[in-house]
């Protein structure tokens, strides 16, 4: 709901509100923005809002000489810019026809309605919203018309903002800088928690509280990068999943991003994110249009969790395209890890039969499939396949998964080329790189320049020949190298600030159309990982495979940093092999799939090689997961412990009916002599009963090592030949939990578990949890 009286606007959603005004120079106060108020949109209404001006504070700059009260440097605004006495960072910079680089946006025009489109650029945008706000300005200085555009979904409370520059002047503007997102903040203090990291380690919580000087996150690789996510969240110190203040805020750009915290010499925080205006120039010629990236805010009074919560129905409902809206998410196998580029279509075929065996659905062929693609160095580009690999083709390969009832998935990389294929040969000037000078390089490929719209028509069109030679069901789009040497051979030098943007453009052009003309395939966005997770890549595909680390201990660490901000099932996470590929760490292929059912579960191991024991083991997870999919692509999710707190990492997903539950408990390390261990539930109904139950398992008597000769009858030595055969016929029982009780209780107490083993003794009744274990837990309403 918006409401608005005379220059005054205030927005609501179910529990939030957010309120501005316009002062009488015509600039835009921020009043307002936190749990949901009703406020009269009237002098009166506001009048506890406004900050009042008697005097221009000491040193400061007054806007003009009839307003000798006012500096802007202490007031929150809604819109800032630079040279009328802000002195802190501004969210517009335009360079005028003079050069002069003042900003003075003052107040024209408000509209509104819920189909006011101001993006005619080509950049994704949230579906579907309730109402929609447009305020123009106009700048007296450099004579653009600069419009803010917020867009409120109630039932999500999440309001959106984009701002649109208009070059309605007869010579050039130059676009310096331009945010998003502003927002004022009347105090300083807050807690920021940003998502950092790199290659294997995506999406690290890090919490720093901001009382004085600036917080930056950005990117500077040409994507959203692994080093920051363009998600972060502001709250009070004393905020925790459950309870607290807590904004949360997103941009839906898959480029160079930039997101700044700072707090003033007046104690006012000012929150800016959008575009990294570093590197970043944008000519206006005159009649041109700019349109910024669409920056998402939420806010609740409910902790983390519920912010979350906000963020994962937003992104469910107008980000997802509606194809792959609530729909089910196949379980697939994927053949990296198994084989690296060392495939053929009988080792292929061996590996898609035994998926089929445990009841995988989709057989994913990854890296090295066309061109004389045996290692990263060759044929990136060049996107036909391998008939030395692949003797009948795609189309033969497929229909030979298909035989074998699954569906077939591919993988591509269509943004890069390596200089050795045949399309760099023809177009080495397709690339971004400076003519005549040494290139740096990165995985032996080079970006291909998608500022150039001859590139984005031949990735489009050679994509569509691929994607329709054969009967593809699942595409991972990867996308492998941060950016260097940025120049495009086209574009003149004043227009080489364009290039990381239009590349981004390209790229939206590329996903947009692919995604229109193969509504029914089932995109996976990849970049070395989790380098390009975002929500302009979520806005066309729906999943992105989160790490190259499959580690279970990492990837809890990892998914609970994405769950922040992102639902869980666009996250890609499979069971690969343990020693780990990436960590040489041995996890228990439990702990392994309790972590991976909570994304959109995966397989990425040698089933080939599997043992009998494990072969089975993996069918029944499958069974599993398959019984409790709904819930867990679903569902509503809760973080619990976290390895921030300790040795626990503990996760719900509840369904949204409230009605079933699957909780894990997993552990770091074993802290001997502890035998005790509690699972909390969360998001239950309170007064309706749950039948309680674990995931039972069996274990290998050799995970005891030398203690089963405490209880046999002879003697067994360590990895001989006899425990060998004993452990195949004699299993270990673990322990059985069943209790029905009510969610309050699964909630509020908790369920004191089995104990755990701890070395004192050992019977069926025992939880056997060493080192980096795993437990599920199913909850039903009866
Ligand atoms: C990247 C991806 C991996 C795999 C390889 C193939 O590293 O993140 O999952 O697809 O490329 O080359």
């Amino acid at each position: 709901m918006i409401k608005t009286g005379n220059k005054i606007f205030i927005l609501y959603t179910l529990h939030t509100t957010y309120a501005f005004r316009i002062m009488d120079t015509g600039c835009a106060e921020h009043l307002y923005y936190g749990r949901r108020v009703n406020i009269t949109p009237d002098e009166n209404g506001i009048s506890a809002l406004t900050e009042k001006h008697t005097f221009a504070p000491g040193n400061t700059v007054t806007y003009d000489k009839d307003s000798g009260a006012f500096s802007m440097e202490d007031v929150c605004l809604e819109l800032s810019t630079t040279g009328k006495g802000d002195m802190r960072e501004p969210a517009v910079m335009l360079i005028s026809s003079d050069g002069s680089r003042t900003g003075d946006f003052v107040y024209k025009s408000f509209e509104t309605g819920s189909d006011i489109s101001i993006n005619d650029s080509g950049m994704p945008e949230s579906r579907l919203c309730d109402e929609q706000l447009v305020i123009t300005y106009e700048d007296k200085n450099s004579g653009a018309s600069l419009q803010v555009c917020y867009k409120v979904f109630e039932d999500e409370d999440v309001i959106t903002r984009s701002v649109k520059i208009i070059n309605d002047t007869d010579s050039d503007i130059i676009i310096d800088k331009l945010m998003s997102l502003q927002i004022d903040f009347d105090r300083p203090g807050f807690k920021i928690s940003s998502f950092t990291g790199g290659w294997a380690r995506e999406m690290n919580r890090e919490d720093t509280v901001l009382n004085a000087g600036k917080f930056v996150v950005e990117s500077r690789t040409g994507t959203s990068s692994n080093r920051a996510n363009p998600f972060f969240m502001m709250s009070d110190a004393d905020t925790n999943e459950d309870a607290g203040d807590v904004y949360g805020f997103n941009l839906i750009y898959s480029g160079n991003h930039y997101e700044s915290i700072s707090v003033s010499s007046f104690g006012k925080t000012r929150v800016l994110s959008g575009i990294n205006p570093e590197g970043f120039s944008w000519t206006l010629h005159p009649s041109d249009t700019f349109v910024s990236p669409e920056a998402v805010m939420t806010f609740s009074h409910r902790g983390y969790n519920n912010m979350s919560h906000h963020m994962h129905a937003f992104v469910r409902k107008h980000i997802v395209r509606k194809e792959w809206q609530r729909r089910k998410r196949p379980i697939l196998l994927n053949s990296w890890e198994a084989a690296y580029f060392d495939i053929n279509e009988s080792k292929l075929l061996k590996l898609a039969s035994k998926a089929a065996e445990a009841g995988i659905e989709l057989f994913v062929m990854d890296d090295g499939w066309f061109g004389e693609r045996d290692n990263d160095a060759k044929s990136l580009g060049d996107w036909t396949e391998n008939k030395k690999k692949l003797p009948g083709g795609l189309k033969g390969l497929t229909d030979k998964v298909k035989a074998l009832g699954l569906k077939m998935g591919i993988w591509v990389e269509p943004e890069m080329v390596n200089t050795d294929s045949s399309l760099y040969k023809k177009h080495p000037e397709w690339c971004l790189a400076i003519p005549g000078k040494v290139h740096s390089e990165g995985r032996n490929q080079r970006m291909l320049d998608l500022s150039r719209p001859e590139v984005v028509n031949f990735i489009i069109e050679e994509m569509t020949r691929v994607f329709s030679s054969a009967d593809i069901s699942y595409v991972k789009w990867d996308m492998n190298r941060v950016v260097s040497d940025v120049y495009s051979s086209v574009l003149p030098p004043e227009k080489q600030g364009e290039v990381m943007h239009r590349y981004v453009l390209g790229l939206y052009k590329c996903m947009k159309t692919l995604t229109e003309r193969f509504p029914e395939i089932l995109f996976e966005g990849c970049a070395s990982g989790g380098n390009r997770f975002d929500l302009g890549i979520l806005s066309y595909f729906p999943q992105i495979w989160g790490s190259d680390n499959t580690d279970a201990l990492s990837r809890a660490v990892i998914q609970s940093g994405y769950s922040y901000g992102y639902p869980l099932e666009c996250v890609g996470a499979h069971v690969s092999g343990s020693p780990n590929h990436q960590t040489l760490r041995r996890t228990p292929l439990e702990s392994r799939f309790a972590v991976a059912s909570f994304g959109s579960l995966g397989y990425e191991c040698n089933l080939c090689d599997m043992s009998k024991e494990e072969a089975d083991a993996i069918k029944s997870q499958i069974e599993l997961y398959k019984k409790w999919r709904n819930v867990f692509q679903d569902g509503i999710f809760y973080r619990g412990r976290s390895f921030a707190d300790g040795n626990i990492n503990e996760w719900t997903m509840v369904s949204r009916d409230r009605k079933a539950a699957v909780g894990m408990v997993l552990q770091d390390l074993v802290k001997p002599n502890t035998q005790y261990l509690k699972y909390n539930a969360k998001g239950l109904l309170s007064d309706v009963n749950y039948r309680f139950t674990n995931r039972e398992l069996k274990y290998d008597i050799r995970d005891f090592g030398d203690l089963v000769n405490t209880v046999s009858p002879v003697h067994l030595k360590q990895d001989s030949i006899a425990l060998d055969v004993i452990a195949k016929l004699v299993k270990m029982d673990g322990e059985e939990e069943d209790i029905t009780v009510s969610g309050d209780v699964l909630m509020h107490c908790g369920v004191k578990l089995k104990q755990a083993f701890s070395g004192t003794g050992y019977n069926e009744q025992v939880r056997f949890f060493p080192d980096f274990s795993a437990r599920m837990y199913f909850m039903n309403a009866i």
